[in-house]
């Protein structure tokens, strides 16, 4: 299957077909395969690379993914640059459009991105906001379908806080794809009505379920049981009461035991806190699949970046 993605931005999976993400997994793994090939696919290829938040995969998978290829990219901390100090994000997206052939950016706000795809003409990847993170969930997708074989009717039980981006992107995706989701966590941190509401009828055209509840027997009968931190970058002030409301939804023994399913598989987006979200046995056991999910960053990111630069 050809898909002509060239010139295209990755937001949020909403923008995106369920045949276009799939086109893009399948990159993914031939990306994958051919990892010890010689290509210099990006030559002559520039990205800026905008970072508000601190990271070491993403940040890692798009420098080594363009630049093992040739290309090059530029890290801009906004604790260097003139954004969010003395210049504004439209005229920082117009000089960055005339020097770089795409930008990533990771940050707080998700209209941020907006603008950079307004004011810049190339393709804007999102990093990760405090609304989504896109290209994390497509490496997790990836990693599950190397397990089984496929996705598509598989049950993915995301546990801890519910309305995180790692738990919307999830949302997304696995209902585009018909992926089985539930999202276990409790009352006071339920998703978004209206998204949840958007990504139920999504699954249901493609039989599948996309569910919330607070019971953590839900995960009975999962395939991947999928944790992240309980408080995420730019939430330290509610850390106390956070680490309190989502105490009993630790991923630890007894919980991957109530899954029934011996190959249920552990993910998680990392960095990780041993003993809060997950224990050490688990991240750290046989079924635990991190550090496929984290190598998978650079493959996924790397498909992304050849499909929208028009380079496959
Ligand atoms: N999973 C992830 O995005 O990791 P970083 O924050 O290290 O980029
Ligand atoms: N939800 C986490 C994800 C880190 C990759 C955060 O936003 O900090």
């Amino acid at each position: 299957m050809e898909l002509d993605l060239k010139g295209r931005s990755l937001l949020t999976w909403l923008d995106y077909s369920s045949e276009e993400i799939r086109y893009l997994l399948e990159l993914s793994k031939k990306v994958k395969k051919e990892k010890k090939k010689i290509h210099q696919r990006f030559i002559g290829k520039t990205i800026a690379l905008i970072f508000e938040k601190r990271s070491t995969r993403t940040r890692c998978a798009f420098e080594t993914a363009i630049g093992e290829e040739g290309g090059h990219a530029v890290f801009l901390s906004t604790d260097d640059i003139q954004l969010g100090a003395k210049e504004t994000v439209k005229d920082t997206a117009c000089v960055l459009g005339r020097m770089f052939d795409a930008i990533e950016f990771r940050g707080f706000k998700q209209s941020v991105l907006y603008d950079l795809v307004n004011y810049s003409g190339v393709p804007v990847y999102n990093g990760l906001t405090d609304s989504y993170h896109p290209t994390q969930v497509l490496a997790d997708v990836m990693t599950i379908e190397e397990n089984f074989g496929h996705s598509t009717g598989k049950h993915l039980c995301f546990i801890g806080d519910g309305r995180n981006n790692v738990a919307y992107s999830l949302m997304v995706i696995s209902a585009k794809l018909g992926i089985n989701f539930t999202i276990i966590t409790p009352p006071e941190l339920k998703p978004d009505k209206d998204l949840f509401e958007k990504c139920g009828s999504l699954s249901q055209s493609n039989s599948a379920e996309c569910l919330v509840t607070s019971d953590i027997n839900a995960v009975k009968g999962a395939d991947a049981v999928y944790t992240d931190v309980w408080v995420s970058m730019g939430e330290e002030a509610v850390k106390v009461e956070r680490e309190k409301l989502l105490l009993p939804y630790q991923v630890n023994k007894n919980l991957m035991e109530k899954t029934g399913n011996k190959n249920c598989i552990f993910l998680h987006c990392l960095p990780a806190i041993r003993e809060e979200e997950v224990s050490a046995e688990i991240i750290d056991g046989p079924n635990s699949r991190v550090w496929d999910e984290a190598e998978n960053r650079k493959h996924t990111i790397k498909a992304i970046m050849l499909a929208t630069l028009g380079l496959v």
